[in-house]
């Protein structure tokens, strides 16, 4: 397999690193497709494979075509790219809010799959949710699948829209995450703990309690319950975060990312 990935910026690394890793494509079948000439002499000096610009008629050769550009620059790139598209090529976005529709006009094929990765991809623990238009078979699905699983855990949606949900949901998640360790942190701090210290013990309780979710075979509600006895120092905390609302703030403000996520792809057709 012939794999092409247009713009070798954090998030096109990140796929060329993984696709090598797991031994998908070796460095003679990728081709690393960069505008900026700085980051090329980089790209070459990293040996991952071969390192090339958009425009050029060699990107038509590849079975799987990444595109890792920033949105804004796609329609500066869509027609460079396009006249070299054929349909044995599929080609998966990963850029935000260009939904399927905008890039099977923009690239004159309908082969286009559209993805929404978050950022612990980098570590290959992403989580990737992600759509195809219909002419795509089934075997092109997998295909993209496995590239992508290189990254992280994958779940294909049939119904694109719900990639709205999905960025609200893991792909603007990790910061969501960090903004109550941050919280946490500071409250520790608060409570005299040094900064450190406090980030050692909030870190910690954080890795534990993710995998007491997916081992202690109990449902949130009773994991809550383990913790919170009742007239206790946890069911203090809950109460207080009842009082400020957390827990609605939390899914008020994550539908708000959906409702975003809309607007911006509406905003770019
Ligand atoms: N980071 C995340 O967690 C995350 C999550 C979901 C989706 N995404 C999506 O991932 C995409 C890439 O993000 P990123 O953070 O990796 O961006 P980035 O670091 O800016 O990388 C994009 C690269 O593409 C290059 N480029 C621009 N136009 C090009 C062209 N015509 N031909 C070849 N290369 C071109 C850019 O060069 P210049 O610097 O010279 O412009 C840059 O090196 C974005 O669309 C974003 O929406 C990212």
């Amino acid at each position: 397999m012939k794999v092409t990935i247009v713009g070798c910026g954090n998030m096109g690394l990140v796929y060329a690193r993984a696709f090598l890793r797991y031994q998908i494509v070796n460095a003679d079948s990728l081709i690393l497709a960069e505008k900026n000439e700085q980051r090329r002499d980089e790209l070459m000096r990293l040996n991952l494979g071969k390192v090339t610009v958009a425009d050029t008629p060699e990107i038509g050769d590849t079975d799987l075509l990444i595109l890792a550009v920033k949105p804004q620059d796609f329609s500066d790139l869509a027609p460079k790219i396009a006249p070299y598209l054929t349909s044995r090529t599929t080609v998966v976005s990963i850029m935000a809010g260009i939904t399927l529709q905008q890039l099977a006009s923009s690239l004159g094929t309908t082969q286009v799959v559209r993805a929404m990765p978050n950022s612990p991809v980098e570590l290959g623990l992403g989580m990737t949710g992600f759509s195809a238009g219909t002419d795509v078979l089934v075997a092109q699905i997998r295909q993209v699948e496995q590239l992508i699983a290189t990254t992280g855990r994958t779940v294909f949606f049939e119904d694109e829209k719900m990639l709205d949900a999905v960025t609200a949901v893991s792909g603007s998640g990790p910061a969501y995450f960090f903004y109550i360790v941050r919280a946490m942190i500071e409250a520790g701090k608060e409570m005299g703990m040094s900064e450190a210290v406090a980030a050692t013990l909030v870190k910690q309780t954080m890795l534990g309690s993710f995998h007491l979710i997916n081992n202690a075979g109990k449902s949130l509600d009773d994991l809550i319950g383990t913790v919170a006895s009742r007239g206790g120092t946890t069911e203090a905390a809950l109460r207080e975060f009842e009082k400020y609302h957390v827990h609605e703030g939390l899914k008020e403000g994550m539908k708000k990312a959906e409702q975003r996520a809309g607007e911006l792809a509406n905003l770019k057709s």
